[in-house]
């Protein structure tokens, strides 16, 4: 299969592409599109055949459900058995948005989107492109990200290419996203609103708006035995090749040991800030921004982890990435890549 790139010019759009790549969905095909969380794979939701091409394109175990995209509140109602009024709050504050909500699905919901799931994780982006998409699409467009399944997720058209070259007919190229990690997942069917994937929107604006909520458990438990209750949160993800190590403690100390560490690699990788790049002596040393702009440490995370898979590094040193608002969700993603292995100098001297 041949896959054609449309760059779509965000002042002037040609509706004509998005006729395209609505006449594919409708027919059961992929269409890969942006989001302003990351780049997703399009399939029409509510068509069974159409969903299992994704998870065959992903190479996606199909036990991991996909999230149903949405671009008008009334159609929300339609997919799942009753909206809540958690639900309603929500949407009214955070949607069009990076927020994902979890409900009891209806019938028309196949469990080939769901992963055999009684509930369906519903979002509705706020990205002009991917609403238009999903609109030409008939309303309801299933997409995990457009990465292959264990790969960091794709924050660009050109990350889509490298997965989904010769697998999916079309990719609508929007430029770079504008976040650079996946949606928050709020889960509405428990007794108390729960967090099962940390995100832009943060525990305390979900709190804001709902009071009560809560970390799903097997987030941030150390014990290993607490399973997260996202699917997709058990798999080990955005693993680069090599094997990467997050360095925790006084900055001072963190450098002298990734120098030190370094210094032994023969293609050492070293991921730092703007405040510490002149202090690294060794290998590729990639810059994730500053760290008082947790905005751009997010938008550069997975960009950086793909960069390394094409430098050929034989190791990885990160420092840590610890901040108030989109820290959680930053570290949650750089600890899945790193296999949840880190360092902690504060003792050594
Ligand atoms: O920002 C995003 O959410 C992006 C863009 C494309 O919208 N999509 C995305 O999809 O990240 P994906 O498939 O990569 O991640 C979806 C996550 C998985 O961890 C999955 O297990 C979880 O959502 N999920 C989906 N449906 C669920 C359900 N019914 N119950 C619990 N977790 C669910
Ligand atoms: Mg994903």
């Amino acid at each position: 299969m041949v896959t054609e790139v449309i760059k779509i010019d965000r002042d002037h759009p040609d509706m004509s592409a998005f006729e395209k790549a609505g006449r594919i969905l409708k027919e059961g095909g992929l269409v890969a599109f942006p989001t302003e969380t990351v780049y997703g794979l399009g399939a029409d939701a509510l068509d069974e055949e159409a969903s299992r091409k994704i998870y065959e394109a992903k190479g996606r175990p199909s036990d991991n459900p996909l999230i149903v995209h949405i671009a008008r509140m009334e159609d929300l109602e339609k997919i799942v058995k009753k909206v809540p009024e958690e639900a309603v709050k929500l949407a009214q504050r955070y949607w069009p948005g990076p927020m994902t909500l979890i409900m009891e699905k209806s019938e028309c919901v196949p469990y080939g989107t769901t992963g055999g799931l009684d509930t369906v994780a519903v979002r509705m982006p706020s990205d002009p492109v991917a609403r238009e998409l999903i609109l030409q699409g008939g309303g309801y467009v299933a997409a995990p990200s457009a990465n292959t399944s264990g790969r960091p997720s794709p924050t660009t058209a050109r990350h889509v290419y490298e997965d989904m070259e010769g697998k999916i007919p079309l990719i609508l190229d929007g430029g770079p996203v504008e976040i650079g990690l996946e949606s928050t997942i709020v889960d509405l069917t428990e007794r108390i609103p729960t967090i099962l994937r940390p995100g832009y929107i943060t525990l305390e604006m979900v709190r804001e708006v709902l009071g009560e909520v809560q970390m799903d458990k097997g987030l941030i438990s150390s014990d290993s035995s607490v399973r997260p209750k996202a699917p997709g949160m058990k798999y080990r993800h955005y693993a680069p090749k090599a094997d990467l190590k997050i360095v925790e403690g006084p900055m001072e100390k963190v450098i002298a040991y990734i120098n030190e560490k370094a210094s032994e690699k023969e293609r050492p990788g070293i991921i730092c800030t703007e405040e510490t790049r002149s202090r690294y002596l060794y290998g590729d040393v990639k810059c994730i921004g500053s760290r008082t702009d947790e905005n751009a440490i997010a938008s550069h995370l997975f960009a950086i982890l793909r960069e390394f898979d094409e430098d050929g590094v034989d190791a990885i040193y990160s420092e840590s990435f610890e901040s108030p608002g989109l820290g959680q969700a930053i570290m949650n993603r750089l600890l899945k890549a790193a296999g949840h292995q880190r360092v902690d100098v504060s003792q050594k001297v």
